[in-house]
């Protein structure tokens, strides 16, 4: 750890977690909840524990090593919780810190993160141009260029990349339908329909809170 100092220190491995542990679930702030409230549907049956950083959210204008630090904080925290798995339920986040995580923990630990859901967007796009909304930060990551130049590229679909700092604080803030963040969102969008974009990728778990805004506006 570099800035961040760790909340517990890194020492000997815990105990494996049994199967009725919970389930760690990780983000910046209250995007993952988009995640958590998904894995509930699919795993009635689960107990979940969930961490959101409103210490250090927004995390999209951070540099890569802090988003990283601040990552391995968090998930070591879930860890010393007897979590029996962590989800990295932040696109952000897992940029920096999924090789790094799954290499500290191994195989007693799992981690489980996201990259912003391009592939079903290439594979239905009748324009063959789309767009993705995510974090600046989400963008220098390798995940998603990884997913750009293995489907996008051969696919010979127009990926067009939109990124915007505000909107985070405006879902933090439950301001989603504010004429503020209504007249970011036509402003950084627009520009994308204009180019054509049949389907636009929700790349930050704080954006399908964004939905009916953007429905709203866009139809
Ligand atoms: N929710 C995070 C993501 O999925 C980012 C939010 C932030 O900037 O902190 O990328």
């Amino acid at each position: 750890m570099s800035a961040i100092q760790p909340i517990y220190p890194l020492v000997d491995p815990m105990p494996k977690a049994t199967a009725d542990a919970p389930i760690g679930i990780f983000d910046s702030g209250v995007g993952g909840l988009s995640v958590a409230l998904e894995i509930a549907r699919y795993l009635p049956n689960e107990r979940f524990v969930y961490y959101a950083d409103t210490a250090y959210v927004p995390y999209g204008p951070r540099k890569d090593q802090e988003i990283r630090d601040l990552t391995a904080r968090a998930i070591e925290w879930l860890y010393r919780e007897g979590c029996k798995v962590a989800v990295v339920a932040c696109n952000t986040a897992s940029a920096f810190s999924l090789d790094y995580l799954r290499e500290h923990y191994g195989e007693n630990f799992p981690i489980i993160g996201l990259v912003p859901a391009l592939k079903p967007a290439v594979l239905n796009t009748q324009s063959k141009t789309v767009a993705v909304l995510a974090t600046p930060a989400t963008f220098r990551g390798q995940l998603i260029k990884d997913v750009m130049t293995r489907f996008a590229e051969p696919a010979k679909v127009k990926v067009i990349p939109v990124t915007c700092l505000d909107l985070v604080p405006f879902v933090e803030a439950g301001q989603q339908m504010s004429p503020e963040c209504l007249a970011t969102l036509t402003q950084i969008l627009q520009p994308v329909v204009d180019q054509g974009a049949d389907y636009l990728v929700l790349g930050c778990t704080h954006y399908p809170f964004l939905k009916s805004s953007i429905q709203y506006i866009f139809g």
